[in-house]
């Protein structure tokens, strides 16, 4: 089948589905998604696919028709935890000859064929850019294709989608820009995610006037591998957009993730001072703080002129607060640039970041360095970095202390054995509180809460004022 469509799927009265000539009874999907919010957005745009191919979710394989995987390529850790599960699922396929067992994502993009291969139990295999062809892919397995794969890319400049949300809160990822152009020499993402295209504002901001009006979304994550290139191609930029999004009535908070240091305009910096919605927290990833390392990644920029992004942002918003990533253990890293990546960290006082060693990823420029670090010295620089990293974002977070913060509230739950609330400010602090009484349902409101302790690792804080649900 070419297109299914979606119109014309007819229920039977026993329940099942009729599409083309195949009839589809009630099945069970399992899913199983890795790595990053890009991923996660794809998996749940995966599953509105296959509701109307009478699929609903299971957590437990075992009861699964349809087992899914959506991979994750960056680092090499996320690689082996999937080929490992995948390796497992040869025993759901033995005890359920029906089932069928497919792999999307990054490394189904590059590597299907080999995939297909090793793993007999594999039915099929799907890249990064075919997503909405899922329920395709599905009826071709139920019609008897076996092992084959979907990996094309769409190649058009631009691209139109509108978002689908399967949940009920008022949180909701909407995609912007998907590929990656940029290239740095670790990165394996424009392998995996193929070129830059985005989407249009005017799409954008009426996809997102949807959401609010008739989802009750009220915080948006405009989300893209390099959003700070969003629109580069049709003249547009990511302040222009922010400027419209911010005008929508009843949206209360955009974030956008992940920013690029040398694509991030003065436009965009200046929009951080004057967009009343735009998030108070930034994740502005800089890899590094050497100078001849950033050269090596292929960053397009020097410290200094992060550093300089950073004083311009905070002029711009004095509130805002900085997350980053930090590669540790580039091919030949010295000492000494190791300790300039400290001292990056005393400069720009993160508050939080996510660190990790550096992956040698198969067919990017630094796996065809000559590297002579080991992997002892990559743990113990990394391992440096976040012990000096938890003590600067302990002085940054202690200045919260006294001050009062408007926080949605996101769930309930227990934390070292007590029951807490846990919400989320503007600047992406979780702060846990408790209420007077526990059966008032504080999910998705809004509330005002002072800080009474925040150290590294965790903020507490008690309520204000119950704001309500907008
Ligand atoms: N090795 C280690 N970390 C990597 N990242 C990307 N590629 C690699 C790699 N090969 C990190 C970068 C990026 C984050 C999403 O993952 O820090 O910002
Ligand atoms: Fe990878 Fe660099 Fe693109 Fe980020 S900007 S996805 S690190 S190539």
């Amino acid at each position: 089948m070419d297109q299914i469509n979606y119109e014309e799927i007819k229920t039977l009265e026993n329940g099942s589905k009729l599409i083309g000539e195949l009839e589809f009874p009630k099945r069970k999907v399992w899913v199983k998604t890795y790595g990053c919010q890009m991923n996660y957005h794809d998996t749940e745009r995966i599953l509105t696919h296959l509701t109307p191919l009478n699929f609903t979710l299971t957590d437990t394989k075992e009861e699964a028709d349809l087992l899914l995987f959506n991979t994750c390529a960056i680092r090499d850790l996320a690689n082996q935890k999937f080929y490992s599960h995948l390796g497992e699922s040869k025993h759901n396929k033995i005890t359920n000859k029906e089932i069928k067992i497919a792999a999307g994502g990054c490394i189904a993009q590059t590597e299907s064929k080999e995939l297909l291969n090793k793993y007999p139990q594999l039915d099929f295999a799907f890249g990064t850019d075919v997503i909405d062809n899922i329920g395709e892919m599905v009826y071709r397995t139920y019609a008897g294709d076996k092992k084959f794969a979907v990996t094309s890319w769409d190649r058009s400049e631009n691209y139109s989608i509108e978002t689908q949300i399967t949940h009920g809160s008022p949180q909701a990822f909407v995609n912007i820009i998907k590929g990656c152009d940029k290239f740095c020499s670790y990165c394996i993402v424009p392998f995996t995610r193929g070129r830059e295209k985005s989407r249009s504002i005017t799409e954008i901001v009426n996809d997102v006037a949807r959401l609010v009006e008739h989802k009750g979304v009220q915080e948006v994550t405009l989300l893209g591998q390099n959003v700070n290139s969003f629109g580069k191609k049709n003249g547009e930029s990511l302040a222009e957009l922010i400027t419209e999004l911010d005008k929508i009535d009843d949206l209360k908070m955009i974030r956008y993730t992940t920013s690029h240091p040398y694509d991030i305009s003065d436009e965009l910096m200046a929009v951080h001072g004057t967009a009343k919605k735009l998030s108070n927290h930034l994740h502005l990833p800089v890899q590094s703080g050497s100078n001849t390392v950033l050269q090596r990644m292929l960053r397009q920029y020097s410290v200094e002129h992060y550093l300089d992004r950073l004083t311009k942002l905070r002029e711009a918003n004095p509130d805002i607060v900085i997350s980053t990533d930090i590669i540790a253990g580039f091919p030949n890293e010295t000492e000494e640039e190791h300790r300039a990546t400290l001292d990056l960290l005393d400069k720009a006082q993160y508050d939080f970041i996510y660190s990790y060693n550096y992956s040698s990823r198969k067919g990017t420029k630094s796996a065809r360095m000559k590297d002579i670090l080991t992997n002892d010295i990559r743990g113990r620089r990394l391992r440096e970095i976040q012990a000096y990293q938890l003590n600067i974002q302990a002085d940054v977070r202690a200045s919260m202390v006294g001050k009062t913060y408007r926080v949605l509230v996101e769930s309930f739950g227990t934390k070292k054995g007590e029951k807490k609330w846990k919400g989320r400010t503007s600047c992406f602090r979780i702060v846990h509180f408790k209420a007077e009484n526990d059966d008032v349902d504080l999910t998705w409101q809004w509330v005002n809460l002072k800080i009474t302790s925040a150290t590294a690792l965790s903020c507490q804080g008690e309520i204000v004022q119950i704001l309500g649900k907008r």
